[in-house]
């Protein structure tokens, strides 16, 4: 068609969806003498015939904003109208553009991450290849990220914003699929006004570094999602209607947008769950040296306190103070040691007193569970003795451990977030 750029076209990132924290190389001739403040990556697919038009609005204002301090990225997946050629036939008179042709994967989303990889500036923008994105918005949103914002989003729905000749169906079907949003995963869909958007910017630091995972549409949902977004600004935007070419959504990236909330719900979901119940393992592995001890506390003092040779004592007497003083001695070094953190916050002999009560308690609970335990797999499920007497120690040995920490020690997690 024509002759193409050949160093204006950029090479598709392979590997996983992650940005870097600092941009990577390209060909060192055309490092850029001022720093990139925007890379703006416009997902294409049949775009061919939007793209003279386009290019050249985003060239004239974003030339008076930001002289070259920004580059235009356009994404496109193969497309049977050749876009990614009409694009790249365009870099010659427009030397911000640039082109990444991806042939192996597709979709929308990872089209724009694989884009933001590949980019050179500190904020990166996204904006659809068909001009129902109005461009003077563009710079509203750089202004806000200046300002203070990880994030801006134009939005249809705050002062300023719209759609232009929405059917009062169209409009259902939007506002039922935020509704949804807003019932499946009100923590990411409620930050914004307008958590549909395709266009919008982010701090590079804000998503740096994080494995991005998205589904189907909406990247606006995987930034809120996994970034952290600690301020965000809202820019209205009237949403215009097509002039060439057509619309790719279909019933598939309704389904999409759910399973994508799905997946960022029980990804929140599985780490929340971690840091509640996962077994603090230095603690746990401190609280089993700690019992080994008590086990040598114990047999020391039933030798001393029954055996013919030493007092001569009866055994069960024997049995009960040579185990009593195991517990002390298991209580004082857990204190000293497993616990000791906590036990600093909590001075005087009167709280120590108190988480030896309690520890104590828990701990006879343990003995009558472990005989309870031992009889039932023995008598009752047919176990090996031994094999019997191991899993009532392990349980046993999880009881002590897990009631002592949430209610001798009082290891909540609240606090440290
Ligand atoms: N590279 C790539 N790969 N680009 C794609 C693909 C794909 O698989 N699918 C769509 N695009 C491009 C289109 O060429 C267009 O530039 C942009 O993504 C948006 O696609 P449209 O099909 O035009 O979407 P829309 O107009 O219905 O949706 C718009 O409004 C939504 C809000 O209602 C988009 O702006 C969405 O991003 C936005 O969420
Ligand atoms: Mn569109």
């Amino acid at each position: 068609m024509t002759i193409a750029h050949p160093s204006r076209s950029l090479a598709v990132p392979t590997g996983a969806l992650r940005i870097p924290k600092v941009p990577l190389q390209r060909d060192p001739q055309d490092l850029p003498l001022t720093p990139v403040i925007l890379s703006l990556v416009i997902p294409t697919f049949n775009e061919a015939q939007n793209i003279p038009k386009m290019v050249r609005q985003l060239t004239d204002l974003l030339d008076q904003a930001l002289g070259e301090q920004y580059e235009l990225i356009i994404v496109d997946d193969n497309s049977p109208d050749h876009t990614w050629e009409v694009a790249l036939a365009f870099t010659v008179d427009y030397p911000q553009l640039w082109v990444m042709h991806r042939q192996q994967e597709r979709g929308l989303s990872t089209a724009v991450i694989r884009g933001w990889q590949a980019a050179r500036g500190e904020i990166l923008g996204v904006m659809d290849g068909d001009l129902q994105h109005p461009p003077e918005v563009l710079l509203q949103l750089v202004q806000a990220i200046q300002q203070g914002a990880d994030l801006a989003v134009a939005s249809r729905h705050v002062a300023g914003g719209g759609v232009s000749e929405w059917s009062p169906v169209r409009r259902f079907l939007s506002r039922g699929a935020q509704v949804l949003g807003l019932l499946i995963l009100p923590s990411v869909v409620g930050r914004v006004s307008d958590p549909m958007s395709g266009y919008f910017m982010v701090r590079r630091s804000a998503i740096a570094e994080q494995t991005l995972n998205p589904l189907g549409y909406k990247i606006l949902l995987e930034v809120l999602g996994r970034g952290s977004i600690a301020q965000v600004a809202e820019v209205g935007y009237v949403f215009q209607e097509r002039k060439e070419g057509e619309s790719k959504v279909t019933w598939r990236q309704y389904v999409d947008y759910i399973l994508h909330l799905l997946r960022l719900r029980s990804r929140g979901r599985v780490a929340h769950w971690r840091q509640k119940y996962q077994l603090p393992m230095q603690r746990f592995i401190r609280f089993g040296i700690v019992g080994l001890s008590g086990v040598f506390v114990d047999m020391a003092m039933l030798y001393v306190l029954s055996d013919p040779a030493m007092l001569g004592w009866g055994l069960t007497r024997s049995k009960i103070i040579a185990s009593e003083l195991a517990i002390i001695n298991n209580f004082l070094w857990n204190d000293r040691w497993t616990f000791g953190d906590i036990a600093n916050q909590q001075k005087g002999w009167q709280k120590r007193l108190k988480r030896l009560l309690k520890f104590n308690l828990i701990c006879l609970g343990g003995l009558v569970l472990n005989v309870l335990l031992l009889n039932l797999l023995f008598n009752i499920f047919g176990f090996n003795r031994y094999l019997a007497n191991l899993i009532a120690i392990a349980a046993v040995t999880l009881w002590n451990f897990w009631l002592n920490l949430k209610l001798s020690w009082r290891v909540t997690d609240t606090g440290k977030r």
